[in-house]
Parts: structure tokens; C-alpha cells; sequence
């Protein structure tokens, strides 16, 4: 992609090809899942544009047909703003999800932000959300391209008079002083992949905070000019990156944990150091748990026999520390110290912040044992879960070979203590 494309894209003759595009694809992916295996065709689709608009440049056709494909595949990230805004492979690859860009974006404004300096801006998503909760944004983004497109999505979705996108880099002292002059609050999303570095036709991931771009030391000293600062980062950051004050967060979409952000005191509910927002679409409204105290800090859970439910806590809460949390809420034991599972004799449902089964048999892990429990009970058809143990659930599936049968079962595996217990479950 090139500004030329960016502005050809954007160009009345391009967003009619793209709008005809879009409405074929759509189109012809409601054909294919009514049945029709060749509705999905490129070859067909390009036809159709040609056929629609036979004088268009060849080349932006071409251009068309990617952003028709890279807007199916936002779809489940971004929601319906993908079918109007521009993408790139990577720009879409580091974009936030359109529900936790907007939960964020309402903390900022309940924390009392009117302006926010969204210093690394990508594509808009972020920049996009704190508009639509009414905050004005200075969006500021180094790539020329990227910045044309983040300035073409903001206005896309209407927002273009609370956002001002501006090219440059952020880390330049006059830049900073510029973007910060009239905000009262940052937001930094770093770039953590390295597009110079490929591997399997992705950039690659860079786990060092303080080669992110920008790094975190100079996002600490804008969080020191800006006291309502927060920063999206990688989930796996080690606990102690949180600032004095701050609170780490880690966020998971329907059992996907999908970000976490560090954020400084005052974008921080008083004395919360660690949380997580599990958003499900089975749920009115996000659930959270969250704790006062640092992980290292935290007193360690009971640990004892299973009981009639085993809890897998989400993602979200096994980052953050949280299974404290299940284990309190159900009045609940670990079933070891050192394995997320808990285990727990009370009826007490928790979802989404963890999934419950019912245990109806528990037996120290061997195969033909474990079949035999299974084909008595009538179980054809086995979901395996694991945690803390080397046995591979698909070839323990595989090695079941269980006869056909209409009953189905979870078979959760664990180390408890040194062995690999197997227990036999029924989905809540
Ligand atoms: C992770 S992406 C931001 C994604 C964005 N929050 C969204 O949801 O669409 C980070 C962006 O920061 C930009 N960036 C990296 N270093 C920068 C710098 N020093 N100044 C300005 N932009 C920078 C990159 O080009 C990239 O587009």
C-alpha cells in the first residue's frame, strides 16, 4: 500500500468499486454458507467488478479485492466498522477489538479525560473509540501510509471532527510537546512486532518492552508528564511492570485472551493493582475480578481433594493472578498449588469468569482405564482438557478409540502433586 492507493481508495470511483465489492462478497458468503460450494470464487468476483465498472484501473481492482478480504477477516475482531474502513495486513494484525477499545475509551472518560494523545495510532481503532465516547483525540502516527488510512477511517466512521491525525514520530521532543499541549491524557499502544523481521509470512513478535516501539521507558516518562496515561502491552509482561500506584489489566473476548494494558494511577479504580475484564456475548455486560494486593503478595489458595464441580478459571484471571479469586467465590480448593484448576463441593456458577464441569469420576490417569469408565458411561465423543501435564489431549482422543456411542463427556487432565490424574466430566 501507498498514499497513491490510499487516496485512489478513497477517491469517489474507488469507494463505489469498494461498496460494489463489499455488498458481492457479502453476497456470495450468504450464498456459500445457503450450500452454494462455488459462490465463493475470486475469479467470479473480479468478473462481477469488471463487469460493474469495466473502465476501472485494473490495479485498483486488485486493491479492492484486498480490502474485501482483509474486512472479512476484521469482522469478528472489529465488528461492523470493518466493512467501512481501510485495512492493512498488519495494521488489522495490531488493531484493537472494537469492545475493548470501547470499554477502555469509557474508563478514560470516568476517569475524567476530555483530550487524549493517542501517541502511536495505527489505524484508528483506539483514536476511533475514544471519539465515540465523546473524548477529542491527537492521534499521532509515523508511517505516512498508515496515517493517511487512520485519517481516512476516522472520517469513514464520522468521527473526523474529534480526531486530528498527525505524521510523525511521537518520540520527537517538539511532536510530543505539540500532541500533549491540549490533552489530559495518553494512550500508548507500542508496536510490538518487528515488520523487518519475517517469519512464516508474519512480522515477528519483539517480547522486550524496551524495544517496542516506542519503548517503555518513554512511555513511563509520558505517563510522568501525563498522569492519566495507560498502555496496551503484551499479555505475557511479567507482573512488575506495573507502576507504583497502577494497575495491570488483562482482557479476555469469549474465552480469547486478547490484550492487556498497564495503566497509571489515575486511570486506576483506588487500590485495584491487578484485573481482569472477561467480555462474553452470552453476557449483558463484562464480569471482572480484581485484586488490592501484587501477585507476590497474594495468599496462596487452599489446595484439597476434587469436589463435585472443577472450575477452569478464563484466561484473563489465570494471567492476572486471579484464581484466588474463583477459589474465594465458590468457597472453593485448587486441586495442586501450582495448576489452575479449581475444585469446589458448592453449586455456585462463576461463568464467564470460569467454566464449569461436573466431575463424575476421578481416577489416577491411565489409558485403558480411562476407556473403560468412558464406554460404561455410553461415551462416544470426548472434548480432552489439560493442564500441567505432557499427555497430548488430541492423541489421548485419538489413542481412546472409543466405539460409536451418543453420550459425550470432558476428560480433564492435571498433575496433581507428580501424577496425572484423569477426570471424567460433563459440561455445565
Ligand atoms: C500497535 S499499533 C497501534 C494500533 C492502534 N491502537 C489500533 O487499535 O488501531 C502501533 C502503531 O504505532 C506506530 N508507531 C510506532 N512507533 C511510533 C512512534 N515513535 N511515533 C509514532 N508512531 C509510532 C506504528 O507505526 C504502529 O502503526
Amino acid at each position: 500500500m501507498d498514499l497513491e492507493t490510499v487516496a485512489a481508495l478513497g477517491s469517489p470511483a474507488g469507494r463505489a468499486l469498494l461498496e460494489a465489492a463489499t455488498a458481492y462478497d457479502d453476497g456470495a458468503h450468504a450464498r456459500a454458507a445457503a450450500g452454494d460450494p462455488t459462490a465463493v470464487d475470486p475469479l467470479k468476483a473480479v468478473t462481477h467488478l469488471r463487469r460493474q465498472q469495466p473502465y476501472a484501473d485494473p490495479r485498483l481492482v486488485a486493491e479492492v479485492l484486498t480490502q474485501v478480504r482483509l474486512r472479512r477477516r476484521a469482522r469478528p475482531r472489529l465488528g461492523g466498522l470493518a466493512r467501512l474502513i481501510l485495512l492493512t495486513d498488519d495494521g488489522l494484525e495490531q488493531a484493537t477489538r472494537t469492545v475493548v477499545a470501547d470499554l477502555r475509551a469509557q474508563r478514560y472518560a470516568a476517569a475524567g479525560a476530555t483530550h487524549v494523545a493517542d501517541l502511536g495510532c495505527g489505524l484508528g481503532l483506539d483514536a476511533a473509540a475514544f471519539a465515540r465516547a465523546g473524548l477529542r483525540v491527537t492521534a499521532v502516527e509515523r508511517d505516512p501510509v498508515t496515517a493517511a488510512l487512520a485519517t481516512h477511517n476516522v472520517a469513514a466512521l464520522g468521527l473526523a471532527d474529534l480526531v486530528t491525525v498527525v505524521t510523525g514520530d511521537a518520540t520527537e521532543a517538539a511532536l510530543l510537546d505539540a500532541a500533549l499541549r491540549d490533552a489530559d491524557a495518553a494512550y500508548v499502544d507500542p508496536a510490538r512486532r518487528n515488520p523487518s523481521a519475517q517469519r512464516d509470512g508474519r512480522s515477528v513478535r519483539v517480547t522486550n518492552p524496551e524495544l517496542w516501539s516506542p519503548p517503555w521507558p518513554w512511555v513511563s516518562q509520558v505517563a510522568a508528564r501525563i498522569p492519566r496515561t495507560a498502555a496496551k502491552v503484551a499479555p505475557g509482561i511479567p507482573h512488575e511492570m506495573t507502576p507504583p500506584g497502577g494497575c495491570a489489566t488483562w482482557t479476555s473476548v469469549d474465552g480469547q485472551l486478547v490484550e492487556a494494558e498497564i495503566a497509571w494511577p489515575e486511570l486506576t479504580p483506588p487500590g485495584t493493582r491487578r484485573r481482569s475484564i472477561v467480555v462474553s456475548s452470552a453476557a449483558a455486560r463484562p464480569a471482572v475480578a480484581e485484586s488490592a494486593v501484587d501477585l507476590v503478595d497474594e495468599t496462596p489458595p487452599p489446595v484439597g481433594p476434587v469436589g463435585r464441580w472443577i472450575l477452569e478459571p478464563d484466561d484473563a484471571l489465570i494471567r492476572a493472578g486471579l484464581v484466588a479469586h474463583v477459589v474465594a467465590q465458590v468457597d472453593g480448593r485448587l486441586l495442586d498449588p501450582h495448576v489452575a484448576y479449581v475444585t469446589t463441593d458448592a453449586d455456585i456458577d462463576v461463568s464467564p469468569l470460569a467454566t464449569r464441569f461436573e466431575v463424575h469420576h476421578a481416577m489416577p490417569y491411565d489409558l485403558a482405564h480411562l476407556r473403560a469408565d468412558l464406554v460404561a458411561r455410553g461415551v462416544g465423543h470426548v472434548v480432552v482438557k489439560k493442564r500441567a501435564t505432557s499427555l497430548d489431549p488430541d492423541v489421548v482422543r485419538r489413542d481412546l478409540k472409543l466405539p460409536r456411542a451418543s453420550g459425550s463427556a470432558v476428560v480433564i487432565l492435571a498433575r496433581v502433586g507428580d501424577d496425572p490424574w484423569a477426570y471424567v466430566c460433563t459440561p455445565d
